[in-house]
């Protein structure tokens, strides 16, 4: 399968399950803490500028945006987690927004899982990560804003980050850095292969 990311749309951006698309193809959500870079891995992997709004303010995204990929499979950006200046109300509401989506939605076919390069993985993406492995095949984890990092500490903080996150055998955890064009080809290939994998499960 070969997207054309020139084809692409932001659909809508819900934050009720009864405003969720109702399409059928494949998708793949990005989930993170606020500011880990979903917006902006989007952007570069769909070769927009602005297409996702992106903020150095944590707490940009506040709805799921859900945008069409050449109709062939669907990005759903999803609002962060673990930003620290919202409410305990506002928690509850984002948090059961995620859940709602996670949950109850049957076109979900991988969960990609984004961490801070630079940092030990926090206890809310332990969470996320446990949740990934009970309800996805496998895993696939990208080590975001890695142009910050010399290539040395990256390979220490690689290890660091499946070692918190209890990697398995057959998971994947790759650098990503919106400075890096061989991000997006990596993207593509672990994504594309993600629905695949979904589409030739046997039908039983
Ligand atoms: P929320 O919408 O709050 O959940 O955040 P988000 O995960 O969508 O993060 P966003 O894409 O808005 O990026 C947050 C900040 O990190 C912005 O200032 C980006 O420019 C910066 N950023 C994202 N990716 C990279 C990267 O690969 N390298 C560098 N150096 N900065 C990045
Ligand atoms: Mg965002």
């Amino acid at each position: 399968m070969k997207v054309n990311t020139n084809r692409v749309k932001l659909l809508i951006s819900a934050v009720h399950k009864t405003q969720y698309p109702n399409t059928s193809m494949p998708e793949i959500a990005l989930v993170g803490r606020s500011n880990v870079g979903k917006s902006s891995m989007i952007n570069k992997v769909l070769n927009r500028k602005s297409l996702a709004r992106v903020s150095g303010t944590p707490g940009k995204t506040v709805t799921i945006n859900f945008y069409d990929v050449d109709n062939q499979l669907m990005l759903v950006d999803l609002p962060g987690y673990g930003y620290a200046a919202r409410s305990k109300g506002e928690v509850e509401s984002w948090g059961k927004m995620i859940n709602d989506y996670l949950e109850g939605r049957p076109q979900l076919c991988q969960v990609v899982q984004l961490v801070d390069s630079r940092h030990k993985p926090s206890k809310e993406d332990v969470a996320m990560q446990e949740w990934i492995q009970e309800y996805c095949a496998y895993s696939v984890v990208f080590a975001t804003k890695s142009d910050k990092l010399s290539k040395k500490q990256l390979a220490e903080s690689l290890d660091l980050i499946a070692d918190t996150l209890s990697l398995r055998d057959g998971d994947v955890l790759i650098p990503f850095s919106v400075k890096d064009n061989e991000s997006v080809t990596n993207f593509w290939d672990y994504v594309e292969g993600c629905v695949l994998d979904d589409e030739e499960e046997p039908e039983v």
